[in-house]
C-alpha cells in the first residue's frame, strides 16, 4: 500500500541519514516531492549539488539532464541515482551533439569566430561539454539573462540551445530587436533569418518543450475576458507571444515566490507543469488559482518518477546494488564542468 511504501522510505531515509541526500525539483509530485531534502528550481538544485559534498548517494528526482548536472557537479566518490532511466526532457532531446557539431561548423562558415555558444541547462552533458570548450556557458531560466549579458562581452554574437523560447524572450528583454535573431533548424540543416546576415546578434536552436508550448494566446485572451483583473505569470518557456501578454514570467522559484507575496483574495493564472499549479492552488487557499490552461499540462517525464521508483531506488541502496546510477565519463564531465562553473560564477 502507499502506507508501506512511505513508511519504507521514511525508514531507509533515517537509517542512511547523512549519507543519503534526495533533490526534487518543484515539478514533481508530492507522493515524491514530501521525501526531498532539498527542492528548488535547476539552478538551485545546481548550487546544491555542487555544494553537498557529505552524501554518499544523491538520488535525484527530477530528469535526466538534471541528475547528469548533479553526477558532473558533484565529487567523484557521491553516486548518483536517477529512480527511473526513462525520466527524460523532450526539450533536451531536440538537439544532440553530432546536430549541434554540425551546426557549428556551417554557422562558423557565416559568422567565423565570432560566436559564443550558451546552452539551457536542459541539454545533454555532450552539448554542456561542446560550450564549456569553446567558452560558452550553460544557463537556467533564473539567470538566463544575466549570462546571455556576459556572453556578449565575450563575442559579437550568440548561438542559444535548445530552446529558442527562452533565448528569444531572455535576449527580447534585454532589448535585443527580434529582427536580429535568427533560427538554426537541426531538421533541415539551415539558418532561417530573414534579412542580411551580418545583422544577426542571436541564433536560437529550434527547439522547444512540448509542455509550455501548450499554453496560448488563446488560453490568454478567453482569461483576460472571463476575469479581467486575474494575473498571468508564465514560465519563459512558453512561446514569445504569450510572454508578451502576460503579466509576469520567470522560473519555477520566481512564479512560487510572486505567489507567496502576492495579497490574499488576489487572483492568479499559471502557465507551468501540472504538478507544481496544484501545489501552489492547494498552499493558498486564500487566493483564487487556475491553470492558464484549464487542461492542466503534466510533464509526463517528470512523472514517471513516482512513490515505487523512489523506493526502488532507496531499495537498491540499501541492498547494495545501487540502480539506474548516472556516470558522466571523465571527459564529457571535464568541458561541461567548465560551461557549468562559468554559469555559477557569473552573477
Ligand atoms: P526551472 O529551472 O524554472 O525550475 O525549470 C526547469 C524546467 O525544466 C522547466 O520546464
Ligand atoms: Fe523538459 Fe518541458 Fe518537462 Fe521541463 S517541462 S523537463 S523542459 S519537457
Amino acid at each position: 500500500s502507499i502506507e508501506e511504501m512511505e513508511q519504507r522510505v521514511q525508514t531507509i531515509k533515517n537509517q542512511l541519514g547523512n549519507r543519503l541526500f534526495i533533490l526534487g525539483h518543484h515539478y514533481q509530485k508530492d507522493e515524491v516531492y514530501q521525501f526531498a531534502d532539498a527542492v528548488g528550481d535547476s539552478l538551485q538544485l545546481a548550487q546544491i549539488a555542487s555544494q553537498n559534498r557529505e552524501a554518499e548517494f544523491i538520488v535525484f528526482c527530477g530528469v535526466h539532464f538534471m541528475a547528469e548536472t548533479a553526477d558532473i557537479l558533484a565529487s567523484p566518490s557521491q553516486t548518483v541515482l536517477l529512480p527511473d532511466m526513462r525520466a527524460g526532457c523532450s526539450m533536451a532531446d531536440m538537439a544532440n551533439i553530432e546536430q549541434t557539431e554540425q551546426a557549428w561548423q556551417q554557422l562558423t562558415d557565416l559568422f567565423g569566430d565570432t560566436m559564443l555558444p550558451l546552452t539551457y541547462v536542459n541539454s545533454t552533458a555532450a552539448i554542456k561539454s561542446f560550450v564549456g570548450e569553446h567558452g560558452g556557458a550553460t544557463v537556467t531560466s533564473s539567470n538566463a539573462a544575466s549570462i546571455v549579458k556576459w556572453a556578449f562581452t565575450q563575442k559579437e554574437r550568440i548561438v542559444f540551445l535548445p530552446d529558442q523560447h527562452l533565448g528569444r524572450n531572455t535576449a527580447f528583454d534585454l532589448g535585443i530587436p527580434l529582427n536580429t535573431m535568427a533560427v538554426w533548424d537541426p531538421i533541415s540543416d539551415e539558418l532561417i533569418f530573414d534579412g542580411q546576415l551580418e545583422d544577426v546578434k542571436v541564433i536560437l536552436w529550434k527547439g522547444h518543450c512540448s509542455v509550455h508550448e501548450n499554453f496560448t494566446v488563446h488560453n490568454i485572451k478567453a482569461i483576460r475576458e472571463q476575469t479581467p483583473d486575474m494575473n498571468i505569470i508564465v514560465h519563459p518557456e512558453c512561446t514569445r507571444e504569450v510572454v508578451a501578454l502576460s503579466d509576469y514570467a520567470g522560473s519555477t522559484k520566481y512564479i512560487i515566490e510572486t505567489i507567496e507575496q502576492a495579497p490574499a483574495g488576489s487572483k492568479w493564472a499559471i502557465g507551468t507543469e501540472m504538478n507544481l499549479v496544484k501545489r501552489i492552488i492547494n498552499q493558498h487557499p486564500d487566493k483564487e488559482i487556475v491553470s492558464l490552461n484549464p487542461f492542466m499540462c503534466p510533464c509526463l517525464t517528470m512523472n514517471r518518477i513516482d512513490l515505487p521508483h523512489l523506493l526502488w531506488a532507496l531499495d537498491s541502496i540499501i541492498e547494495g546494488n545501487p540502480i539506474n546510477t548516472i556516470d558522466v565519463s571523465p571527459e564529457v564531465s571535464n568541458g561541461a564542468l567548465k560551461a557549468l562553473n562559468k554559469m555559477l560564477e557569473v552573477k
